[in-house]
């Protein structure tokens, strides 16, 4: 057997002329000199994917014809449920998986599917700003269960108040985000359980986001809320390549929707949603052939958590800087600063020539926190950070 490839993701790969919404901006390639922003918002990674994605993408292009796909064909769908099966003990079936176009896109049509207009949604702050999005702007009503913080700023679940909003006629779904954008938590066995068991006891449809269920620290494993409720068939899992395999761009997702009636009603509300040639090849080499390069994307992540972790502790030990405990995304509190959220940005910008999220963009329990995208390569990293401790200490 060959050894396997090595990726060099410590290479900045260039964007000019790419249409990417992240380096719209830059004027050179390289993102570095100080009159470029470093852009380390938008959740995407700036490094490529598997060489088997790409070599499956440019194969079927080299094809040249690109017409209507097969959306049930038997070995895209096999490759999904042996994923499921193979990396987080999600028992599925091919009749169970539903194609669509991003999951901002399933969000919005779970919502629209599994509730009507009043109903009460769930979610739990600071969290995917979209997911208070599809509630509002669909006319449900949006029920906040906002984690709580410890005197460490760790987040956990705010289980009391989640069994009184549960509780309410109203409350219908409760979306979910494992592991959690922007937190960084991955939740743990107990929490889903205790999180699955109290929806349960009130006939709540959970929708649980795990788009971001492939990056995780070494040692640590995720736990899926459809492993742990196997006959609870009220629980609809999204999962996509946009995160795991750095593809947004194609907008490749999947919803896992074990009841055939929700299957249904998700089916009128998405109407005819057929993956395209390329998803449909990015799909099969992603979940069967990209092993590899999750494997050292991970290792290389880590490497960059651990950088973070240790720059903020000896260069901005007063920020208290936590660890994300999975994702790419790190999680900042910036309130002894003292901006208003509006000035956040503005003084990021001008001071530090850089670009992050802010996070009051995730609801009220955001405000003076920013989130920092950490896939990025580390000489780019370790100057973003060096820009920020400047602006901050200086
Ligand atoms: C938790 C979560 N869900 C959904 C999305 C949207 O994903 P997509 O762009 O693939 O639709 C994101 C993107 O950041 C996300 O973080």
């Amino acid at each position: 057997m060959s050894a396997p490839f090595h990726y060099d993701f410590d290479t900045w790969v260039p964007r000019l002329g790419s249409q990417s919404s992240k380096w719209a901006h830059l004027t050179s390639d390289l993102p570095l000199d100080f009159a470029n922003n470093i852009n380390l918002g938008i959740a995407e990674m700036d490094f490529v994917t598997s060489q088997e994605i790409v070599a499956a993408i440019q194969k079927r292009a080299a094809q040249g014809i690109l017409g209507y796909t097969a959306g049930r064909d038997e070995s895209y769908l096999q490759s999904i449920v042996s994923w499921m099966q193979r990396r987080y003990r999600v028992a599925t079936a091919p009749e169970e998986i539903l194609h669509c176009r991003g999951a901002n896109l399933a969000l919005d049509a779970s919502v629209r599917a599994f509730t009507s207009p009043g109903d009460g949604v769930i979610i739990q702050p600071p969290v995917f700003q979209n997911f208070a999005g599809v509630t509002q702007r669909n006319g449900r009503k949006l029920l906040e269960n906002h984690l709580i913080q410890d005197e460490d700023g760790n987040y956990r679940m705010n289980f009391t108040q989640l069994e009184e909003l549960a509780a309410l006629p109203e409350a219908t779904m409760l979306i979910l985000c494992n592991p959690s954008n922007p937190t960084g938590n991955l939740w743990s066995q107990a929490d889903l359980q205790r999180l699955g068991e109290i929806c349960q006891a009130h006939g709540i449809t959970i929708v649980s986001d795990d788009v971001h269920q492939e990056i995780l620290r070494q040692g640590s494993s995720f736990h899926a809320l459809g492993a742990l409720f196997p006959a609870n068939d009220k629980i609809i899992t999204i999962i996509s390549l946009s995160k795991g395999f750095n593809m947004a761009g194609l907008q490749v997702c999947h919803m896992i929707i074990p009841n055939p009636e929700q299957r249904e009603q998700m089916q009128k509300v998405i109407g005819r949603s057929s993956p395209s040639p390329l998803e449909m090849v990015a799909t099969i080499a992603a979940y069967t052939q990209s092993d590899s390069w999750l494997e050292q994307v991970n290792q290389y992540i880590d490497g960059n958590v651990k950088l973070y972790q240790e720059f903020m502790a000896s260069e901005l030990p007063q920020l208290k800087a936590l660890p994300p405990e999975a994702t790419y995304l790190a999680w900042l509190n910036l309130q002894s600063l003292g901006l208003e959220p509006e000035q956040i940005n503005p003084f990021l910008r001008e001071k530090a020539h850089l670009q992050l999220n802010n996070g009051a963009s995730y609801g009220a329990a955001g405000v003076g926190y920013v989130r920092i995208n950490l896939a990025t390569p580390r000489p780019v990293l370790q100057e973003a950070l060096q820009r920020l401790a400047q602006a901050v200490g200086g």
